[in-house]
């Protein structure tokens, strides 16, 4: 069974470079690993130190850059066209007839969101192809990368709702929009097919994200206020999200040898952000890493970080698992526990729909399909314990 990983964190912590190293490790301990980056920012090449001209050559394909490893900075208007060319080109005609040139039409045609959707559908093919061991995602910073886990729910909510609906109003509005403005092409119903088979692709990937034996975040960060309370607010979504957290990466401290007087206090600085940190995110692992004498590129260097993350362990090994969310039903109570630590229980929105509960924080929502047992029960109160907020029904 694959292994998926990702890296995230905050801007410049060190995402690149610790995801470069662990899939270098991957591959050394003989694990077909892909590296993808997911950022389009991408930085693979230059971690790597590889000519940038070897990416481009491969148009957003994976490149196979030692034994074991392949490393793919995706191309999200190459990926479109790949998988999803009759609704792009309907799309881009759409926007041609309103006046846009091709070049803005081809433009506009990528959505915001699109690296994400486009990540995932590489993610789910690869991992039913069983086409790697190990698949290393290199994610944007936090803010951006956390869009990432709406996307799943998102694309299922547009698949039941709006496409079912759309179909049929497209077919109802079509006489109607033929006699007021001839020239706006229409969708044919080999759109739709399209559509559907786009949405094929994403079938069974929440399952694989939400499962710890597969899917595992690791979370870098700096020993900086900053970024401590950026890399809480991430674990606290991830954990909404149902994904599990299995280690935090504190990168760039200061080693003991540094004894100037002028860094001793960012080294104490250092000590007590990284005290907190362990004691936050406890007891999921926290490993330490050092700030290297100059840059972590090219592969002698990335295999110093490496050993220095993993000693002799296997990287791919899932470090720490915990149960994203339970659902307990008896003659007397029935209740969900949804694992989300660091959330303050009075910004949470709690909605049933249907079958699902929908649980919100912030710009954030999360479906939760709830089991055939909780027909009929609706959401009474929340409690909050022991990092899990427990959804009791009636
Ligand atoms: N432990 C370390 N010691 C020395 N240099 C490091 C260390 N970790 C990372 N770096 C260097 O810091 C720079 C930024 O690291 P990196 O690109 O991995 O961060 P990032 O989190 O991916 O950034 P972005 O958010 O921009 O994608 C790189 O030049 C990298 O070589
Ligand atoms: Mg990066």
């Amino acid at each position: 069974m694959p292994r998926i990983l990702f890296f995230v964190g905050k801007g410049g912590v060190g995402k690149t470079t610790v995801s470069s190293a662990t899939a270098w490790r991957c591959a050394q301990a003989g694990h077909r690993t892909l590296l993808m980056s997911l950022d389009a920012a991408h930085s693979l090449a230059d971690a790597f130190d590889l000519d940038v001209a070897l990416m481009d050559k491969n148009k957003g394909r994976p490149v196979s850059v030692a034994d074991n490893l392949w490393i793919q900075e995706i191309d999200v208007q190459d990926a479109i066209k790949d998988n999803w060319d009759s609704i792009y080109n309907y799309i881009t005609s759409l926007m041609q007839t309103t006046g846009l040139g091709e070049v803005v039409a081809e433009e506009l045609a990528i959505f915001p969101g699109m690296e994400e959707v486009v990540g995932l559908l590489y993610i789910n093919g690869y991992y039913q192809q069983n086409a790697y061991d190990v698949i290393i995602l290199d994610c944007a910073p936090t803010g951006e990368s956390l869009r990432f886990l709406s996307v799943p729910s998102t694309l299922d909510w547009y698949m039941r709702k709006v496409f079912k609906l759309e179909r049929g109003l497209f077919k109802l509005a079509r006489p109607l929009v033929k006699s007021l403005a001839s020239d706006i092409p229409l969708p044919g119903d080999e759109i739709f097919a399209s559509i559907e088979r786009f949405f094929e692709k994403f079938k069974g990937v929440d399952e694989i994200l939400r499962d710890p034996a597969v899917t595992t975040v690791r979370l870098v960060t700096n020993a900086e206020k900053m970024v401590v309370k950026e890399s809480q607010r991430a674990f606290m979504y991830f954990s909404m999200f149902g994904l599990t957290v299995d280690a935090v990466v504190i990168n760039r401290l200061l080693p003991d040898s540094v004894s100037d007087p002028y860094m001793q206090q960012w080294k104490n600085l250092q000590q007590a952000h990284s005290e907190e940190i362990i004691s936050y995110f406890d007891p999921v692992p926290t490993f330490k890493l050092p700030l290297f004498q100059q840059e972590v590129v090219g592969l002698e260097r990335l295999t110093e970080l490496g050993g220095a993350l993993y000693g002799e362990s296997d990287p791919a090994k899932v470090l720490h698992e915990t149960v994203p969310y339970k659902f307990s039903k008896t003659d007397d109570e029935a209740y969900v526990a949804l694992r989300m630590p660091f959330v303050e229980i009075k910004n949470i929105g709690l909605y049933r729909d249907e079958e699902q509960l929908i649980v919100r924080v912030a710009n954030f929502k999360r479906h939760i399909t709830l089991p055939r047992a909780f027909k009929g029960l609706q959401p009474v109160r929340a409690t909050y314990k022991d990092d899990y907020l427990q959804v009791h029904f009636e």
